[in-house]
């Protein structure tokens, strides 16, 4: 008797509502906190509303693979920021879609609609030349290979919000590492946990036995039981993935909580996997990518201290042009205990015995890769012939989610060479922007150098599409000090300032975000491996809401993200002390066409 008076409570309870979207129906059944939502007809996607301030509720489609979890996703409770379409199970006949968190007087459940092909509005800070996800949520580069003639990135992805979460790794491929073309997602975060970062190889021998020229993707399974390495491999050049049977592939024999972001790279004849594990890396080794055995750790103590240890590469690099030997390269990102606070990527300089890594440098030496607060995650593609480019997240963690990009959120900074150079008896890492870039140069012209005193100024209207690359040499006298600002209409700005002994970037009159710390801070680098004698080199590249400064082929770099009314449109040069020579000033236009929507 019970049951039945409950039963009809329940249907008495339950209220329902329906919505139409492009031709189909869709019909919400709510229930309490429960909703069941189902859709007559064969669009791909059903559109929901995202409001990044509501809580995460848990969304399945019934006829979701068994290994496909419930995913969160902030809907919309009582306003929308955005919709972000979530796949319908493909074939004729009913989907239902079930969603459990949400009460039935969200505003969610009016405004849910189908489509074929998402629309998503205008987005005045997507790149012109920098890869972005086409929506969602992006952070670390993760499993960058190169085979035949594509680079293929993938990358930290949460195609259901554009903050952190649902981790999936999403895919894109270039010819040309700027041309970027969107594919489907490549692996979807399962019941074994989120699909965080990692790496992939090509296995040309087939020693896995996934077959010869197999793609294999090693990445980190997290879940709140842990973390721990899995493999992933592909036939299709990187396009799918079978999830390995025997996964994890490597545990933490202590049990440490943070153990992951596994890279893996060949060594003679065997293979390695450096991966992360709190304030050290740890190496394996393999002869089949299968069965890894541990070989050793480093980094106890080094860098930047206090630091949490994430995403590690380790690259094998001529010195000067091969003059000088070869050195390892260890490449470690931290987070937080970046330079400039968050994020930030340092490096080591060693050898490699197959085993562990030995540094040349004292335990407190930090060597910053890049100065600027929005570096990070910075690792290298995997079977590049002939040179080692490297990757990063253009952000930080302190204030990633808050940028006003969606319904997009992150780009990649460019993609850089990284070389070795020797200066003061020590070696360093230089890095930059790939030589693919000349491509997309759509007007170039040049300026006349000029020289300046103090108290002067020299302001030229040289930009006016905000996606271009600057260049010109920066003489100073003794203890001179030179401001190069670039401006806009709306009376923002972005400051330069070279002292002879370091450059700063001031971003704290550069539009959006300027109203927080962490964002506003002004970063500097020491000018120390760079050659005052012949003038600093200076190339700057500037795109709607990025700026990337080099100096003297990349010793020094300072990577930054901008959000101003609109573009940069104007370069003043004032010096406060002193003078300085400026030399020809040569603006080259940058263009892409627009990025495809996966
Ligand atoms: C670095 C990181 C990685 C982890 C991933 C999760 O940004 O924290 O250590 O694998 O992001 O998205």
């Amino acid at each position: 008797m019970r049951n039945i008076s409950l039963f009809i409570v329940s249907v008495l309870l339950m209220s329902l509502c329906s919505c139409k979207g492009a031709g189909e129906d869709i019909l919400v059944e709510n229930d309490g906190d429960n909703a069941k939502v189902t859709v007559t007809g064969r669009s791909r996607y059903l559109m929901l509303p995202i409001q990044e301030s509501s809580w995460e509720v848990r969304v399945r489609a019934e006829e979701a693979a068994a290994d496909v979890p419930a995913m969160d996703i902030r809907l919309a409770n009582d306003s929308i920021d955005y919709w972000l379409p979530f796949p319908l199970p493909e074939g004729r006949g009913p989907k239902v879609v079930n969603f459990s968190g949400l009460w039935e007087g969200a505003v969610a459940w009016k405004s849910l609609y189908c489509t074929d092909k998402p629309e998503l509005p205008a987005e005045a800070y997507r790149p012109v030349y920098h890869h972005t996800p086409s929506y969602g949520w992006m952070n670390d580069p993760n499993g960058m290979f190169f085979k035949d003639g594509r680079y293929h990135l993938y990358y930290q992805y949460n195609p259901y919000g554009c903050t952190w979460g649902n981790m999936h790794w999403g895919h894109s491929s270039s010819e040309d590492l700027l041309h970027w073309e969107s594919h489907p997602v490549a692996l979807q975060r399962d019941t074994l946990g989120h699909i965080y970062s990692g790496s992939a190889v090509v296995d040309y021998d087939n020693v896995s036995g996934f077959g010869e020229g197999a793609v294999v993707a090693f990445y980190t399974a997290h879940s709140e039981a842990g973390e721990s390495q899995c493999l992933a491999w592909s036939n299709d050049n990187g396009l799918t993935f079978t999830k390995y049977s025997g996964n994890p592939v490597v545990v933490s024999s202590d049990g440490i909580r943070d153990f992951r972001d596994p890279k893996v790279f060949r060594y003679g004849d065997k293979w390695v996997m450096v991966l992360a594990a709190n304030y050290e890396v740890r190496f394996y080794s393999s002869a089949n990518l299968r069965d890894w055995e541990y070989t050793g750790c480093f980094g106890k103590g080094y860098g930047a201290q206090p630091s949490l240890w994430e995403c590690p590469d380790l690259v094998q690099l001529p010195v000067d042009d091969g003059h000088n030997g070869m050195k390892w390269m260890l490449i470690v990102n931290v987070n937080p205990g970046g330079v400039f606070g968050g994020s930030a990527t340092e490096y080591f300089i060693g050898e490699f015995d197959g085993k562990t890594f030995i540094c040349d440098t004292p335990a407190q030496q930090t060597k910053w890769l890049d100065y600027g607060k929005d570096h990070y995650a910075a690792v290298t593609f995997s079977g590049t012939p002939d040179r080692t480019i490297a990757m990063a997240w253009m952000s930080n963690w302190q204030y990633a989610d808050k940028v006003p990009s969606a319904p997009f959120r992150s780009a990649n900074a460019l993609p850089r060479e990284l070389k070795l150079f020797s200066c003061n008896g020590q070696v360093y890492a230089s890095q930059t922007p790939v030589p693919e870039l000349s491509s997309l140069i759509s007007n170039s012209y040049t300026a006349d150098g000029f020289s300046l005193q103090a108290g002067q100024d020299n302001k030229a209207s040289l930009l006016d599409k905000g996606s271009c690359k600057l260049s010109f040499n920066v003489r100073l006298e003794d203890k001179s000090c030179l401001e190069i600002c670039l401006v806009n209409l709306s009376g923002e700005s972005v400051s330069l300032i070279l002292d002879g002994t370091k450059l700063s970037l001031d971003r704290s009159h550069s539009g959006m975000m300027t109203d927080r710390d962490d964002f506003s801070q002004v970063v500097s680098a020491p000018l120390d491996l760079c050659s005052a004698f012949d003038g600093y080199d200076m190339d700057i590249y500037l795109d709607r809401s990025s700026i990337e400064v080099f100096v003297d082929g990349g010793k020094l770099s300072i990577t930054e993200l901008l959000f101003p009314a609109e573009p940069f449109n104007a370069l003043e040069f004032i010096v406060r002390n002193g003078s300085a020579h400026i030399g020809d000033i040569t603006v080259r236009e940058l263009a892409l066409g627009p990025q495809r929507i996966g």
